[in-house]
């Protein structure tokens, strides 16, 4: 039997569908959602990441601006970049693509981002609001995760969800938005002892391990629901998922194919967040 196919594309296109028609409503109001990216030097991986996030803003009708600096930027000239974006009005979203080159300290770049601009959801006080449950931007790949198992019809309520990896960008806050959906959650991760014993228990089993086809069938309860968000990039140059997409297929539920499963959800939330940010800053 093949399972049904979650479709990330599909589903990220009606919600950029309502969000044209959102963004077009706040442009007749004279509010136009504005987004900041920055790239320091030249991680191929980013590169792409990067346009690809210029180009929904240019597609939903957003202001957008990329800083593009040179890997030898210095913290200071990166750290008054993001005051600047803080304190101009234009931008509403500011996201500094990560990794940073090896002398930049990440943490130091994130808290100097304006909480109410922090559309990664990485900022310590939006960590600390998800994890106490109050409003907050939230981080854009457990967002969408939650989104894309609730928009294909399955109900997270009571389920028994095994998450595979710990990371502060997925694993964590997946957890959370899981537990927040009335879902028991189980976390395992690189140390995790029998884990195949954990995850054969999963009703959703969500793989953020960044191993490429880390997951195969012994590992998943004929029927569950997979979600991958492995993103490998393989020696041949191909992309992977941490699930071995052709065997699980096989006993599982519902599942997310790499690419086109999780990948362009977390793009469409970040938009989403981008313009929560905008009519929140503009009260
Ligand atoms: N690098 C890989 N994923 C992300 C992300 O979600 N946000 C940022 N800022 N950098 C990333």
């Amino acid at each position: 039997m093949t399972a049904q196919l979650i479709s990330g594309k599909q589903i990220s296109e009606e919600i950029r569908g309502g969000l044209r028609k959102e963004v077009e409503q706040l442009l007749s109001q004279g509010l136009t959602p504005g987004l900041a990216v920055v790239l320091v030097g030249e991680d191929p991986a980013s590169q792409v990441y990067v346009r690809n996030k210029e180009k929904a803003c240019q597609d939903l009708g957003f202001y957008s601006e990329v800083h593009r600096l040179p890997a030898s930027t210095s913290e200071e000239d990166l750290l008054v970049l993001v005051d600047k974006l803080n304190h101009q009005d234009s931008i509403h979203g500011i996201l500094v693509q990560l990794p940073l080159p090896q002398h930049i300290h990440e943490k130091s770049v994130i808290d100097a981002i304006s909480v109410k601009k922090d559309v990664d959801g990485f900022h310590p006080v939006n960590v600390g609001n998800l994890m106490i449950g109050d409003d907050s931007l939230l981080p854009c790949t457990p967002a969408g995760v939650i989104e894309l198992i609730k928009r294909a019809g399955i109900d997270i309520s009571g389920k028994h969800a095994v998450v595979i990896g710990r990371s502060n960008i997925v694993g964590k806050p997946v957890s959370l938005l899981l537990q927040r959906e009335n879902a028991t959650v189980t976390m395992c991760h690189s140390r995790t002892a029998n884990m195949k014993e954990l995850t054969k228990q999963a009703d959703i089993l969500v793989v953020a391990i960044g191993r490429a086809n880390f997951v195969d069938a012994s590992f998943v309860k004929p029927g569950a629901v997979v979600i991958d968000v492995g993103m490998n990039r393989l020696d041949n140059g191909k992309l992977a998922g941490d699930v071995d997409f052709e065997s699980v297929k096989e006993i599982s539920g519902p599942i997310t194919p790499v690419p086109g499963g999780v990948g362009p959800m977390t793009i469409t939330m970040l938009m989403m967040n981008t313009v929560l940010a905008a009519k929140r800053l503009k009260g």
